[in-house]
């Protein structure tokens, strides 16, 4: 990856629905150290609540109307390419991409992912950790390839599973754990 030369890289971030780690890579956009500067938030549901936010941040939003539909990649290529995009964040990012698209890409897709891949791949990962009594869980920043959830990783931070924790509990510790080291990763990945 190359490495940050005091231009910021346009970023994209791809969201679903409400965009916590979205925001929380607006925030880390705005400081003076980071590498990226958000230029389009695209959503494949016409409804994510991310999206506000990225609006009240004056950002360019693009979505495609339903998140049960396949998306219109040419279209999304096409927008990605007017803003000279270089780095693309997936963040609640729940369609899988082509790989043609992975393939036009190469490289430049990061995701985070709520489990210490390659643990607990694909969806519902905090009721399988809790079910499987582990010890540890945590999230993952990591390369897309086209394998799902299988890229190389950037950075993981590991968290104590609580006696007592349920899926809910749990989720809320992890999300702000994603919450930090996205943008951690990103300064990893430049420096
Ligand atoms: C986050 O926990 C993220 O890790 C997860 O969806 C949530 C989105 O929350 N992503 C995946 O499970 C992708 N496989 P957010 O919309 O508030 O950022």
């Amino acid at each position: 990856m190359k490495k940050f030369s005091g231009k910021k890289i346009s970023t994209a971030v791809f969201i679903s629905g409400r965009g916590t780690n979205l925001q929380s890579l607006i925030n880390f956009s705005q400081k003076e150290k980071s590498p990226i500067k958000i230029e389009l938030v695209f959503s494949n549901d016409k409804n994510a609540s991310g999206l506000k936010r990225a609006k009240i941040k004056k950002i360019n939003t693009y979505y495609q109307i339903s998140k049960k539909n396949n998306i219109l990649e040419n279209e999304l290529i096409k927008r990605l390419n007017r803003r000279k995009i270089k780095l693309i964040c997936l963040a609640g990012f729940m369609k899988i991409l082509s790989k043609n698209f992975i393939k036009r890409f190469k490289g430049k897709i990061i995701n985070i992912h709520p489990s210490l891949l390659p643990e607990y791949k694909g969806l519902d990962t905090h009721r399988r950790v809790l079910e499987n009594k582990e010890i540890y869980t945590g999230c993952t920043v990591h390369h897309v390839n086209s394998k799902l959830d299988s890229g190389k990783i950037i950075l993981q931070k590991k968290i104590k599973v609580l006696k007592n924790d349920n899926v809910k509990s749990l989720a809320k510790r992890v999300l702000l754990e994603e919450h930090k080291i996205y943008p951690k990763a990103i300064i990893k990945m430049y420096s």
